[in-house]
């Protein structure tokens, strides 16, 4: 039985870009083999990932390091022994300083300006500062601007954070699919300090992994709440820019492929262009000619002025409620930070407007739908 702790290493049976070229974006569609793991989920789950680093950021890690990573370090949660090399891959975020080593750093620095810096960092009153200059650099870098300080292999592998596993949402129904699970990734490359930085597990999904090895450790995580409505013909309405398309395209294949609901569907859809950036168009316009989908679309970079599904969910504010009225549910999934506090600012607002209530009510509204379990979440 594979689970977090034992996780199953599947291959990747295919993988292609959703955006197509010229896209500024490289968001990439992924079919992983379940074959042979005995794993199940349901739509609304998500896949835990354990990455492994990219090479070349090891070797970086192990030159400011001046270690050959050979050296056997101790693992000191389970006590295990490996290779540094192996350590920094796949056991250790050497991505990000943890406040152990910045602090250790600190202690052995032997540069009085130098470690002055570090201490001018630390204080309360430059708590923004010291953020962005965390978020700047990776622990490379920090150490190579630190080449006064040296650790023992054993010392940092004691001072590193664990290497997290990251979830994605389950873009595939198993009644659909079978012994396979679909992800909708998108993969993260941006520039600080002057150096190109990649997101850890994305570049490891998108770039790394070669097809068809057997090496990608997984695990299911269930979802407690974001689930389909129990009466398979209830109306559902879907608000899912960017990578939060992939659970509604689950739903859909569990509702349309499997239960042949008779139910409505209304998806929100946004992203950058709609030449370049518009995930998985065909299986939409195909559901759509059917009579099966409604599809709102919202790319905010076709124009001057942002257009966002909030935007467009005004637009329809009206039928939107009306929904809402004869019992649909209403999902969101997507970006946490901003998108989903901005939609939910905008279901207050059509409650509002097109319910005729004050704030109060609208918020009440809301809350009810919460508790029926009518309007239900999975933002990261
Ligand atoms: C329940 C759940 C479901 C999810 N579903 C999906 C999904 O379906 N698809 C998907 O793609 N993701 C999904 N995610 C997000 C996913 O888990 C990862 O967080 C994401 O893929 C990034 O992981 P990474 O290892 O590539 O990046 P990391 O190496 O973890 O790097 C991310 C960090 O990079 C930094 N960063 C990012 N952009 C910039 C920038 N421009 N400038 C400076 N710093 C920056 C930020 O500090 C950010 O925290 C989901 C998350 C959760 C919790
Ligand atoms: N930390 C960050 O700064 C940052 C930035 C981007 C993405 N992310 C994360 O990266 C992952 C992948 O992102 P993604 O590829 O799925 O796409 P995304 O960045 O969520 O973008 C999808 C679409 O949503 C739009 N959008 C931006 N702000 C919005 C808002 N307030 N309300 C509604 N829509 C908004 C984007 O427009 P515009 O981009 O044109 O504004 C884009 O058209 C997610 O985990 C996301 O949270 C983080």
């Amino acid at each position: 039985m594979y689970h977090k702790q034992h996780p199953f290493l599947a291959s990747i049976k295919a993988r292609y870009a959703l955006t197509k070229l010229g896209s500024q974006k490289n968001t990439q569609h992924l079919i992983l083999d379940l074959r042979g793991s005995g794993l199940s989920y349901e739509v609304g789950d998500s896949i835990g990932v354990y990455p492994r680093h990219d090479p070349d950021l090891v070797a970086k890690t192990l030159r400011a390091l001046q270690a050959t990573g050979l050296e056997i370090v101790q693992h000191k949660q389970t006590g295990e022994l490996f290779p540094l090399r192996e350590f920094l891959t796949a056991k250790a975020n050497i991505t990000d300083i943890s406040p152990k080593l910045f602090r250790e750093v600190h202690a052995r620095q032997s540069n009085l300006d130098k470690k002055h810096d570090l201490e001018e960092l630390s204080q309360e009153h430059n708590r923004e500062v010291f953020k962005a200059y965390l978020e700047k650099h990776e622990v490379w870098d920090f150490l190579l601007s630190h080449a006064e300080v040296h650790f023992t292999p054993q010392e940092m592998a004691d001072l590193l954070m664990p290497l997290l596993p990251r979830f994605y949402s389950i873009a595939s129904s198993p009644k659909h699919v079978g012994e396979e699970v679909h992800l909708t990734v998108a993969s993260l490359e941006y520039e600080s300090n002057g150096h190109k930085r990649r997101g850890v597990c994305t570049h490891y999904l998108c770039e790394l992994v070669e097809v068809g090895e057997p090496v990608v450790p997984i695990f299911v995580q269930p979802s407690h709440s974001f689930r389909l409505p129990e009466d398979p013909h209830q109306a559902m309405i879907m608000i899912g820019p960017g990578t939060g398309i992939a659970p509604f395209r689950a739903f859909l294949q569990e509702r349309l492929c499997h239960h042949q609901s008779k139910g409505k569907h209304w998806l929100f859809f946004g992203e950058w262009r709609r030449e370049y950036d518009f995930f998985y168009e065909e299986d939409w316009e195909e559901l759509g000619k059917l009579g099966h989908l409604r599809l709102e679309l919202a790319f905010s970079r076709d124009q001057e002025h942002k257009v966002y599904v909030q935007h467009k969910m005004w637009e329809q504010g009206e039928e939107l409620y009306r929904w809402l009225q004869e019992g649909a549910y209403l999902y969101v999934c997507g970006d946490a930070q901003r998108m989903a506090k901005d939609v939910e600012a905008m279901l207050l607002s059509i409650v509002q407007e097109f319910g005729q209530k004050e704030e109060r009510a609208a918020r009440e509204y809301v809350k009810q739908l919460r508790q029926q379990k009518r309007y239900l979440r999975d933002v990261y």
